[in-house]
């Protein structure tokens, strides 16, 4: 018996070992974590009490601290350090590791948020006219749980599913192995500026776009700002008049590239995102032409989540040019600097509270990236908190068959164990990450 025991754990460790033996023990050269200094990891405990006391001055300097330890300079001064991240590419990548060996090369694989058009070749009607480019990146920690653990892998969630250990809320369903404390995944979304030609950038001012049923996308926004691609250093007063899907918009706020964190695209990146025909759309509507050598794209917005506490921390930022005003401004410290001072912030530790002063649970969104869903009842996209809507991510076995559209409506507030079908029996949770059930093949 005692032999037969050790044989098994051979022959298991054998298999496991050796799937773990494949993932390489330390990132790749090249690869930047956030560096001491910013607040990260911080204390379970202490973002705990930030949330059960709703202490939202806390809890935003902390999401502060956190993005300006992201967009550090790598030490050759070329990339902002969550640049060097893994896409979600490398992440749910088939077969041998991508990144076992050599040093790490930057390579931007722009794709269409699934969240914006979840079954391949169509758009949600509502969204319709909208495409955007976007990245999710996952940091080392991340991308080391999901290959280790084989999440890109649906048979592996199938197995887990079946056999893996039962989740401690939802009565039925078993969860995925938790992401370790040190994991972050961001989403990034990014805006084509032309070379040659003032581009327009659509602005998000909530004064000025009521919601709207079907959604407000960005093609529904009322205010432009115009990006001169060759100039720097524009007085703070200038205007222009700038072209936008096919109207005029007089004098609008002038601003220059360096407002921006703006990456001047190769051939190859262009071509690249020019073979998908929802990005060749979103070059369409933002530069009337196909992305070309030398066009920048510069980084309008991205969702961070970090898994500092066990439901994670979720907080999202947005380029705007008045960075300096209104809550979303607040609480920024001297440590973010540069161009990352040119954005606006919204956190949440918790779906429900604090309460918004309607007394409505708590609201936390993306205007690139959520404004855009329609309301199904309880409001539209602008009303939306991220934690409710990934706390609903799972796997179960016609996930294919549904096609995606399975994370909406939105819902407010406490999850409905109930009546929201996200928690119907037999399903696997995916611990708050949607990109497992999307991207695992
Ligand atoms: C109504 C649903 C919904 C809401 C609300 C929502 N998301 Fe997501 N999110 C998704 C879906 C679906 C994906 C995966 C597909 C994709 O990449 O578009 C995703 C992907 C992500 C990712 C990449 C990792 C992952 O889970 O796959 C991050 C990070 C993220 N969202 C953060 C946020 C933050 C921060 C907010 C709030 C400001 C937010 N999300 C609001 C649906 C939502």
């Amino acid at each position: 018996m005692q032999k037969l025991r050790s044989i098994v754990c051979f022959v298991t460790c054998s298999i496991l070992c050796g799937s773990l033996a494949a993932v390489a023990q330390q990132p790749p050269v090249g690869y930047f974590d956030i560096p001491p200094g910013f607040d990260y990891p911080a204390n379970k405990q202490t973002l705990e009490q930030y949330r059960t006391s709703a202490n939202v001055p806390a809890q935003r300097l902390h999401v502060w601290n956190v993005f300006a330890g992201m967009t550090q300079t790598t030490p050759d001064g070329k990339y902002p350090i969550f640049e060097t991240w893994f896409s979600e590419d490398e992440v749910f990548k088939v077969g041998p590791e991508p990144q076992a060996v050599g040093p790490r090369r930057i390579v931007r694989r722009f794709k269409q948020p699934a969240q914006l058009s979840v079954i391949p070749g169509e758009l949600l009607p509502q969204a319709a006219g909208t495409a955007l480019l976007s990245e999710v990146l996952y940091n080392y920690a991340g991308y080391k749980h999901v290959r280790t653990n084989r999440l890109y892998l649906t048979v592996e969630l199938d197995a887990l599913r079946a056999n893996g250990a039962p989740d401690s809320v939802v009565p039925g369903n078993r969860i995925i192995p938790a992401f370790p404390s040190e994991a972050i995944s961001l989403k990034t979304v990014w805006w084509p500026i032309a070379r040659d030609q003032v581009t327009a950038l659509p602005i998000w001012d909530p004064e000025s776009n009521p919601p709207r049923p079907a959604g407000n996308p960005f093609t529904t926004w009322a205010r432009v700002v115009a990006v001169d691609p060759n100039q720097t250093n524009v007085p703070p007063n200038a205007t222009r008049s700038v072209f936008f899907l096919g109207k005029q918009f007089p004098n609008s706020h002038l601003v220059g590239i360096d407002a921006f964190h703006a990456v001047k695209l190769d051939a190859q990146t262009a071509q690249n995102a020019m073979a998908n025909d929802r990005l060749a759309r979103a070059a369409e509507l933002a530069l009337g032409r196909p992305l070309q050598e030398g066009d920048y794209v510069v980084l309008v917005a991205s969702h961070l989540t970090t898994k500092e506490i066990d439901d994670w921390v979720w907080a999202t930022l947005w380029w705007h040019d008045r960075p300096d005003d209104g809550p979303f401004a607040a609480d920024r410290p001297a440590k973010v600097v540069g161009v990352w001072r040119n954005f606006l912030m919204s956190a949440t530790y918790d779906l429900d509270l604090p309460r918004e002063p309607d007394g409505k649970p708590h609201i936390a969104f993306n205007p690139w990236l959520e404004a855009g869903f329609p309301d199904g009842g309880s409001g539209n996209g602008t009303v939306s908190n991220c934690m409710n809507c990934h706390n609903r991510s799972a796997w179960w076995p016609d996930w294919q068959g549904q096609g995606g559209r399975v994370f909406l409506p939105i819902f407010r507030g406490k999850p409905d164990l109930q009546n929201d079908p996200a928690y119907a029996a037999g399903r696997l949770r995916t611990d708050f990450l949607w990109s497992v059930p999307f991207n695992s093949q």
